[in-house]
């Protein structure tokens, strides 16, 4: 009942020019997945790939919006600058920001509504680390990320935006959650969105695993009753393996 997502994130990847070979090559690939296909690539590579995904199935997405409409704000980008280049989703509060560059549950919560107020989907990452997992505070913390980011939102807005369950032990280490904890603590992430936005908002939210996601374990992920697709870093980077992820179902 919930459409597959399948999400590249391109990080700190490709110039315009590789951004338009790799859709290229990426397009044919994938024009008959039955689930939703975006790219998330660097700001300065937003024009070459809305160009070159014309006439595909494949949506683009920015990797950060920032919460203010315009104004001082020194290497941000807007959601009102994203939607006039033809931006449909953004990723908001990836692990690598959060651990970077100091966002925090609050600014991604203000990114979330500006985003949604922007008319862009919104793919709010959160996630545990390896400690917090190993001493049993990942229930509460994904509940507590989830419950955070969308607050403010209605429940007919809480409907359309993509969540990505990243544990930050996962995300480009070559380890995966196994299919059962991904898809219990995604099930955690649904139960906190039902206890705020109701039953109905909890069941139409599309809820990705992230994480060193590949065309190996995508089957298994993806056959686990609560996961809906994937975030996926280093697999996006090639179109072969990205298009085996997407196609996951074949
Ligand atoms: P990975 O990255 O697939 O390389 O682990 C996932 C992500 O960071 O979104």
């Amino acid at each position: 009942m919930r459409t597959p997502i399948i999400a590249g994130n391109w990080k700190m990847n490709k110039t315009p020019a590789e951004t338009k070979a790799l859709i290229e090559e990426l397009k044919p690939l994938v024009q008959y997945a039955a689930a939703t296909v975006v790219v998330c690539v660097p700001a300065v590579d937003i024009p070459a790939a809305v160009q070159a995904v014309k006439g595909s199935k494949i949506k683009v997405g920015a990797q950060n919006v920032h919460y203010m409409p315009s104004g001082a704000f020194t290497g941000e980008l807007s959601a009102g600058m994203l939607k006039a280049s033809k931006v449909d989703y953004v990723i908001i509060g990836h692990s690598e920001r959060r651990q970077y560059f100091g966002e925090t549950d609050e600014t991604v919560n203000r990114r979330v509504l500006a985003a949604v107020e922007g008319g862009l989907t919104p793919i709010i990452c959160v996630g545990e680390q390896k400690e917090q997992r190993e001493a049993g505070y990942t229930d509460a913390l994904v509940t507590y990320q989830t419950t955070i980011a969308l607050t403010g939102l209605t429940p007919q807005q809480v409907r359309k935006v993509v969540i990505a369950y990243e544990p930050v032990w996962a995300i480009g280490t070559g380890l995966t959650a196994t299919d059962e904890q991904a898809n219990e603590t995604i099930g955690v992430i649904r139960k906190a969105i039902a206890a705020k936005f109701g039953r109905g908002a909890a069941n139409r939210v599309r809820i990705q695993y992230g994480g060193s996601m590949n065309p190996k374990n995508v089957k298994g992920l993806m056959a686990q009753p609560e996961i809906d697709g994937g975030l996926i870093g280093g697999a996006s980077l090639k179109a072969e393996d990205f298009a085996k992820v997407v196609n996951f179902d074949r």
